[in-house]
């Protein structure tokens, strides 16, 4: 079954939430309605009520940001408030209001409220550089978030009218998508900035290596111990192979440049980078082996069929070369061509982590019957993502090697 959408629509000071489930269905709660009401309304024969849990925290949602986050901002007569599909961790909503259209967000927990400053600082130079960002929208009080009673952190952002893919349909696409990050890389090369917010330790191999080696330790009682140790030892003998970025220089990067975060129009134009949250110093090697090696990879991380699209690779390095040019220097061209493996290895290894010991990753119940089950799906798609991307390395260095003298050393 797929799960009904919700949506809340306000007239006057009225909420109504409407759940997308059959016209008969369709229905319904008042400014005052509580989750009760809602529920006992919804139609017996769609299965347990339990079946429901992504509705249900929904409608709260919807409750709650009606009766009091929206309250917060001066947006004038709100009209309509919509669950925004596609993100992956927070919780995103499109608010349609007198003022215009907006993007409101609940955090997810790992991260502070203090990545607003960063968020804040960042896009300014960035929509300086004549990028189209995401930009934050003061509370009333003149504050960047607005953290609730129950310690969540919201924000709202101005929208941005465009729509996120979830594969890269053919090359000119992932060129546009390069030269985007190419751009936007670009814009923040001249800039030093201290973030206050930052995930330690992300893409640190030996951090991520030893939380493996915790999580077989503690799950010696786990149904998946004998799954889990056997892989990895199909995998430890690679590590020698892995290249070391520590010599890279780091730059000001967007650290999540999954396709989902980027925004394209209607003529498949990549128009903008959101989920600014990640952002930080890396080296480009971190970045983009990140994106390339999910950009290139058609067939997706929930399943071991590996489509890896060599074509793709190309258009994306070149796209994003020529917007970057002489701001690269030799070793971090270099260090593109291996960038994809060591970060497929890298999920590699933390989903493998996460099949024993629930720590990060969100999952899907729809599609898996236990959060082990699809860690384990997407570990094991990762490595063999990580053998096919070795195996194609020469293919990778000729095409690295090709594009540069093409388009730097002419
Ligand atoms: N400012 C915006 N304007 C339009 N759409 C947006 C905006 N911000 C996010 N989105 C859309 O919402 C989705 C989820 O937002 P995102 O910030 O990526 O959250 P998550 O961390 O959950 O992935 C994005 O993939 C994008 O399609
Ligand atoms: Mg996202």
């Amino acid at each position: 079954m797929t799960e009904p959408a919700c949506r809340a629509a306000f007239v006057g000071e009225i909420v109504q939430i409407y759940i997308d489930l059959e016209p008969r269905a369709r229905r319904f709660a008042r400014r005052q309605a509580n989750r009760r009401d809602i529920e006992e309304s919804l139609p017996n024969r769609y299965g347990k009520k339990s079946e429901f849990h992504h509705v249900h925290k929904t409608i709260d949602m919807l409750i709650d940001i009606a009766g009091s986050i929206l309250k917060q901002y001066n947006l004038g007569s709100v009209d309509h408030l919509e669950p925004l599909v596609g993100g992956l961790i927070n919780d995103s909503f499109v608010v349609s209001a007198a003022r215009g259209r907006f993007v409101l967000q609940r955090l997810h927990p790992i991260f502070s409220a203090d990545v607003h400053e960063d968020i804040a600082a960042m896009t300014a130079v960035i929509a300086r550089e004549g990028l189209i960002v995401p930009r934050l929208i003061l509370t009333k009080r003149g504050r960047l978030c607005w953290i609730d009673h129950d310690r969540h952190v919201w924000r709202l952002m101005s929208y941005i009218a465009g729509r996120s893919l979830s594969t890269i349909p053919d090359e000119n696409v992932a060129f546009a998508a390069g030269r985007l990050v190419g751009r936007f890389h670009r814009a923040l090369s001249m800039v030093w900035y201290r973030f206050r917010f930052s995930r330690p330790n992300a893409h640190q191999l030996d951090w991520h290596r030893s939380n493996l080696e915790q999580a077989l330790t503690e799950g010696q009682a786990s149904s998946w111990i004998g799954r889990v140790s056997g892989l990895w030892e199909q995998m430890k003998p690679e590590l020698p192979r892995l290249p070391s970025t520590g010599h890279l220089r780091r730059r000001i990067c967007h650290g999540d440049l999954k396709l989902s975060n980027i925004l394209f129009n209607e003529r498949s134009e990549a128009i903008a980078l959101v989920d600014l949250d990640t952002m930080g110093w890396m080296p480009i090697a971190h970045e983009l082996g990140d994106a390339w090696r999910s950009w290139c990879n058609r067939a997706g991380e929930d399943t071991t069929a590996i489509e890896f699209d060599l074509g793709i690779f190309r258009a994306a390095l070149t796209g994003y070369v020529g917007e970057m040019r002489c701001q690269l220097a030799k070793l971090e061209i270099l260090s593109l061509a291996t960038s994809m493996n060591s970060i497929a290895f890298e999920l590699a290894i933390r989903f493998l982590a996460d099949t024993l010991v629930d720590r990060y990753f969100a999952w899907d119940p729809s599609r898996f019957a236990s959060r082990a089950e699809h860690n384990w799906v997407r570990a094991n798609s990762q490595f063999r993502l990580y053998q096919e991307i070795t195996r194609s390395q020469r293919e990778i260095e000729k095409i690295v090697d090709g594009v540069s003298r093409d388009l730097l050393f002419r």
